[in-house]
């Protein structure tokens, strides 16, 4: 066995736009009702930015939060990592446009393509980067302009997600932080949830926006079995490397993408409900930033004490899948 530090979250922030898009609003857009989205997804509302926002506005302002909580200066953070869908542009990275708005001028920059299982790979390679010593200070953005990619005339996505926010400070503790992960992925799955236009296969082209090829393509029912068996299994194999039960779970905090698939995982877990986390109605579908926001939220409302037993997991596009558990 190698002498493994032990590496906690020791500063949280999260940042949504304050407009709101609610399902009475998408029943003006598409045909669809509030009752069809309740019901079948739990959303009742989600934050849109204003068009034009990149990720990097929103990804800095949760950073700055974080730093705050963390006591942390910019120049403190050796290691930004970021988690999105929605980059700003291909390239240079988000997280070097997040270290340019922060400040942070000291950190090496990278993003994470996971989709919304993007911020527990964030998590993990974070900690790895601190275990191993290269770094004490790390901060891991989860961020969504998911607007920018959604078809506003397809009934099937569109009701689904929102934007926002939210960033993780990394560092070595002395007792609790995080006890084990798991992570997966299956390739051959990809053309289940994707966005096909804009890339090296389909460049930009006139084809590519008349066929609607930059907004995100769904099979929704594919999708959604997959995400109930693999958070499942991401959830139960994480706590089982940590030598716990699924009993031993003091709030799970899922991707929130949709109640029914939260309820699904819960009941194949064995945990009641008052021991998961839900902020679905609220935001919907934030992606990459859906655990991290869903994380703040949770201890801003105190609903995670000292000692407790927090497990994250998500599902999303790839297909890939993570969990992580955490001793708070
Ligand atoms: N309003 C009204 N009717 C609708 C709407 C809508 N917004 N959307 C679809 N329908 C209709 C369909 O057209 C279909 O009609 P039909 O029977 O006449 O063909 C009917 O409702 C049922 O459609 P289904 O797709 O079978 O509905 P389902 O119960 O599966 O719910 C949903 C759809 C909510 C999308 C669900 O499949 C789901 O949540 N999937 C998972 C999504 C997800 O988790 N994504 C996570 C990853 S996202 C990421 O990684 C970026």
């Amino acid at each position: 066995m190698t002498n493994k530090k032990l590496v906690g979250i020791t500063g949280l922030g999260m940042y949504v736009p304050k407009k709101v898009l609610t399902n009475q609003d998408l029943e003006k857009m598409v045909d669809t009702s509030d009752e069809w989205i309740t019901s079948r997804t739990g959303i009742e509302k989600r934050r849109i930015a204003q068009p034009g926002t990149p990720s990097s506005a929103l990804a800095a302002k949760a950073a700055k939060k974080a730093l705050e909580s963390a006591k942390l200066k910019p120049e403190d953070i050796e290691l930004i990592i970021v988690a999105t869908i929605t980059p700003d542009m291909p390239f240079p990275s988000t997280a070097c446009f997040v270290q340019s708005k922060i400040g942070a001028k000291n950190a090496a920059c990278f993003d994470i393509g996971a989709a919304c299982s993007g911020f527990i790979y964030g998590l993990v390679t974070a900690r790895h980067f601190i275990d191993s010593g290269m770094y004490k200070n790390a901060l891991v953005i989860g961020v969504e302009v998911l607007t920018s990619a959604t078809d506003y005339t397809d009934r099937n996505t569109c009701v689904l997600f929102g934007d926002g926010a939210g960033a993780a400070v990394l560092q070595p503790v002395t007792s609790g932080g995080i006890l084990s992960h798991y992570l997966g992925a299956d390739g051959d799955l990809a053309n289940l949830l994707y966005l096909p236009g804009g890339g090296s296969r389909n460049p930009a082209s006139k084809d590519t926006l008349k066929n609607r090829l930059h907004y995100i393509k769904m099979s929704g029912t594919e999708v959604f079995k997959s995400a109930v068996r693999l958070m499942t299994d991401a959830a139960t194999h994480a706590v089982c490397d940590a030598h716990l039960g699924c009993k031993d779970i003091s709030l799970l905090i899922p991707h929130q993408a949709n109640i029914r698939i939260i309820n699904s995982v819960r009941k194949r877990i064995g945990l009641p409900e008052d021991k998961v986390y839900l902020n679905v109605a609220k935001y919907g579908n934030v992606s990459a930033a859906s655990t991290i926001i869903a994380l703040c939220e949770a201890v801003k409302e105190k609903r995670i004490k000292k000692g407790d037993i927090v497990v994250l997991v998500a599902f999303g596009a790839g297909f890939t899948w993570g969990s992580i558990v955490l001793k708070w």
